[in-house]
């Protein structure tokens, strides 16, 4: 490559900044063509630097630079020096003040990173790199400071203008129309935490009193019209800041907590300090515009955000290689809430689903990375589900093998070591090990070893000695840079069944007594031999229960030892797991089936089994629904060396089929059983109830009969709750009725002027298995309410083909690729964050037939040669085809 070739940032490079700012006082003049921004750094020498501090350094990118003052004194452009993304500033005293004066033209900003307008508002995103698009600053998190931000803008236009912490000050000038405010931030932050919104904006507002008796007021702003679209984010706050003080003993430390929400925005949401800028997708919901699951999506960002206010704001990162200690650590926190909130189990298996279905692609990618990366070209690629997701399921490893008591006790360490610093994800473990006495040195390698970890596990009873053997084996496959790994500390969790379905009590050779019936084996070793003892019948063993970590499991199970499993098992999550696994096994024979031209058969005990579950009066809907939802085509692609695309979608579609064809009659019951016509309500019970209702018309609908066509369509008309409404009009979409074009229409008319809306109607048609969905999607991409510009537009209809369509996407005629590529490319130029996120669908190109292999290579290399290409999409183009 030649000199423009985007370099990487290691982790061992790591040095504490040269300088320190202490204050940072900024204004804001807001203008319709030029903003200009004033910044006044009290900055100096950092007394733990490695070497003296030197030249001063600071990161700017994309601005005009105006004027420079060093402690009063205006320079001369001759002393300093202006790089492209750099303003340096050589010798400077050892502390003093810096003045910069710079203009920005946020208009103009479509990568939705640092000052941009959204719907004529202003508002600001600089997490991770995006502050130093605002003024030149040490724009990395182990700098912190205290705020004070002033903003001047029309008084008319910009109504509202927000910022970190408290307002001070606000004043309306003469004259001119402007008006001036002033938020003055008492906490020390990181410059990834600072937010700025101006614009015409409406707010809710309740409050909320502290369990040490403080008040602070809530508010939750959007654009005028959204009001009534606030109530459950609000609800979910309170719920959150309650949990908090609860389960962690964590108050809120403003008097003042504000979200605001935004059409245009990269991720779901930003814990800016005090002040949350939301993709309004995780704030706005009403039973009429949002499904259940934009519900729980609402609630669990809502908690998400605010439980970043101590792990991440109070305590944040050393450096971008440590996000994992705040990503990871919140993320489970908020899955924890979500729990207490809901079913356990069913959260647990929701978000294993998530987990295998992201995570476990990419840990087994060209793009795997440990939860704590050693290197990246572009940290925007790094929020990743293996930071966020599996960083959780590394912090709830922890909480498994120190019990709650202990993780509690770890966490208050934590904050009493390191509130108002910026520390590693070493630090936390640390915290956690000194705090419950528990050496987790070898856990360590989680955070530094990649991919996904095997679990082999085989039994042995021998019946005169009544002992039972199990030898558990653990491997993890080569990832990139790392061809061989060490063996982890892995927390496995188990039951043994005896023959009648109960626990046995569990103990080990050389234990006094048994000790409960569930419990967690630590293993630690390459191959492992743990043998319990008083084991009166040849027992089944229940594995991982509660998926007690990131692994993939193998055990030598028969079919009815799963069937069993299925209805027996203690750990609701195994009884899950037990009825996907033997799904999966069975599927993916017929898939073999189909290779060799031989006939289809769904084994009868298998349909047996799901009408178990389905006429189960005692089983908990909403976990009969997942119980009975067939692994995913993404899912059983995984398991095979070379994913069959045409046959895994084949295969599934025919046994969703014969399920419908023997289960008829139960399904139609149960559709109506689960039916009634009892108010809306968002609470665990009636969303279960939605979501057993909306399996079975999906499975009726797999027979396409008239009874089943009358259902969905009559659902589609007359449904309230647009759970229900969206169930029915995806199962249309993918038919050739005559009834699906006129939904589709309907559904527009009613709903374009809800851009949330729209969206889903964009995913629906991009997720369709007509083979005509490529040219809809392609025409699409014309239709009026598409807009290129806006990241949700792009999520729905470019991401819900690419990554939510197999079949059509991977069409080996390869014209999903050339689309694909088409929009990375033109994405690149406007928003390279959104860009990297589209072309990350390719890389799993290798485990494509030939065919596919080299026309998805192809497109990686037409983008890889592509001039202008951004950072974001050349690390994920380039580490793809290497
Ligand atoms: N910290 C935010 C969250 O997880 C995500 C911000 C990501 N921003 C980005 N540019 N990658 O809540
Ligand atoms: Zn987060």
């Amino acid at each position: 490559m030649d000199k423009s070739t985007p370099q990487a940032i290691h982790l061992k490079d790591y040095a504490p900044p040269p300088y320190l700012i202490d204050t940072v006082d900024l204004a804001f003049d807001l203008g319709e063509d030029v903003t200009r921004v004033r910044s006044r750094l009290a900055i100096r020498a950092n007394p733990d630097a490695a070497s003296p501090a030197g030249a001063l350094v600071l990161d700017g990118q994309d601005m005009r630079l105006v004027s420079v003052a060093l402690d009063g004194r205006t320079l001369d452009p001759s002393e300093y020096s202006v790089g492209p993304e750099s303003l340096t500033i050589p010798g400077p005293p050892e502390a003093f003040s810096l003045e910069v004066v710079t203009e920005l033209k946020p208009q103009e900003n479509t990568s939705l990173s640092g000052l941009y307008r959204t719907s004529g508002n202003f508002c600001t995103q600089c997490e991770a790199e995006g502050f130093r698009k605002i003024t030149y600053f040490l724009d990395r998190p182990d700098v912190m400071a205290r705020y004070r931000t002033t903003i001047t803008a029309d008084a008319l236009k910009y109504p509202v203008m927000l910022s970190n912490g408290n307002l001070v000050a606000s004043s309306k000038m003469e004259g001119d129309g402007r008006h001036t405010v002033t938020w003055e931030d008492p906490f020390a932050k990181p410059s990834y935490l600072f937010a700025l919104v101006a614009g015409v904006l409406v707010h809710v507002e309740d409050s909320y009193v502290t369990r040490s008796g403080r008040t602070v007021t809530l508010r939750i702003y959007v654009e005028p019209g959204n009001q009534d679209k606030c109530g459950h984010a609000m609800a979910s706050l309170k719920k959150s800041m309650a949990w908090d003080e609860e389960v962690f003993g964590l108050e809120y430390d403003l008097d003042i907590f504000m979200i605001v929400a935004v059409g245009d925005f990269n991720m779901g949401a930003m814990e800016n300090k005090g002040l949350n800028v939301f993709n309004t997708k995780y704030v706005l919901a009403k039973p009429e515009t949002a499904t259940d699951t934009d519900f729980l999506g609402v609630e669990a960002v809502v908690a998400h955000e605010y439980f970043h206010n101590w792990t991440g704001n109070r305590v944040t990162c050393r450096d971008w290689f440590q996000l994992s200690l705040k990503e990871g650590l919140t993320v489970f926190r908020d899955q924890e809430f979500s729990s207490d909130m809901h079913s356990r189990p069913v959260k647990r298996i929701a978000d294993v689903q998530r987990l295998r279905a992201a995570q476990f692609p990419e840990d087994s990618g060209p793009m795997a990375h440990p939860v704590r990366p050693d290197s990246y070209i572009e940290i925007n690629n790094f929020y990743t589900t293996t930071v966020y997701e599996k960083g959780a399921e590394v912090v709830r490893m922890i909480h498994t093998l120190l019990g709650a008591d202990g993780f509690r006790k770890g966490m208050d360490l934590y904050f009493e070591r390191h509130d108002g610093q910026a520390v590693t994800c070493d630090d936390f473990v640390a915290a956690m090990e000194d705090a419950a006495g528990k050496d987790l040195g070898q856990f360590r390698r989680w955070y530094s070893q990649a991919g996904t970890p095997e679990l082999a596990v085989t039994g042995e009873y021998d019946a005169a000695a009544r002992t039972y053997r199990l030898t558990v084996r653990q491997s993890c496959p080569p990832t990139p840079g790392q061809p061989t790994k060490l063996p982890f500390h892995i927390p496995l969790a188990l039951g043994l069944l005896d023959p009648s379905g109960a626990d046995i009590p569990l103990r080990l050779a050389g234990e006094p007594g048994p000790a409960g019936t569930s419990r967690v084996l630590d293993v630690t070793g390459p191959e492992q031999v743990f043998e319990f003892v008083d084991v009166p019948r040849q027992p089944v063993p229940s594995l991982l229960r509660g998926f007690s970590a990131p692994v993939k499991l193998r055990a030598p199970y028969t079919d009815d030892d799963l069937t069993f499993l299925m209805a027996h098992d203690g750990d609701a999550f195994n009884r899950w797991e037990a009825g996907q696994t033997l799904a999966t096994r069975l599927l993916l024979d017929l898939v073999a089936d189909r290779a060799e031209n031989r006939p289809l058969e769904l084994s009868p005990g298998f349909i047996d089994a799901f009408s178990r579950i389905l006429k189960d009066p005692d089983l908990d809907p909403a976990f009969a629904a997942q119980a009975l939802t067939l692994p995913s085509e993404g899912y059983l692609g995984q398991q095979m060396p070379v994913i069959d695309v045409d046959g895994i979608h084949e295969v599934r579609t025919f046994a969703r089929r014969a399920i419908a064809g023997r289960l008829r009659d139960d399904l139609l019951a149960t559709y109506r059983a689960m039916g009634g016509n009892e108010p809306f309500s968002i609470d665990a019970a009636a969303i279960g109830r939605r979501a057993l209702k909306n399996l079975a018309l999906g499975y009726l609908m797999a027979l396409e009969d008239a009874e089943a066509v009358e259902l969905c369509v009559g659902q589609f008309h007359n449904a309230q709750a647009m759970t229900d409404v969206i169930a029915a009009l995806g199962l249309l979409a993918d038919t050739r009725l005559p009834q699906r074009e006129s939904a589709l229409r309907r559904f527009y008319d009613l709903w374009k002027d809800e851009p949330l809306v729209v969206d889903k109607w964009f995913s629906i048609q991009a997720m369709s298995e007509r083979p005509e969905t490529l040219d809809e999607v392609a025409a699409l991409l014309a239709h009026p309410a598409f807009e290129i510009r806006n990241p949700n537009k792009v999520y729905a209809l470019i991401g819900g083909f690419a990554g939510g369509n197999p079949v059509r996407f991977h069409d080996a005629g390869g014209g999903g690729y050339r689309f694909l590529a088409d929009q990375v490319l033109a994405l690149n130029r406007l928003n390279p964050q959104v860009a990297s996120r589209m072309v990350k669908m390719f890389a799993r190109w290798r485990k494509y037939d030939p065919r596919r292999q080299s026309l998805m290579r192809a497109e990686l290399e037409r983008i890889v040669a592509t001039p202008g290409l951004s950072r974001d999409v050349f690390e994920i183009a380039s580490k793809s085809l290497e």
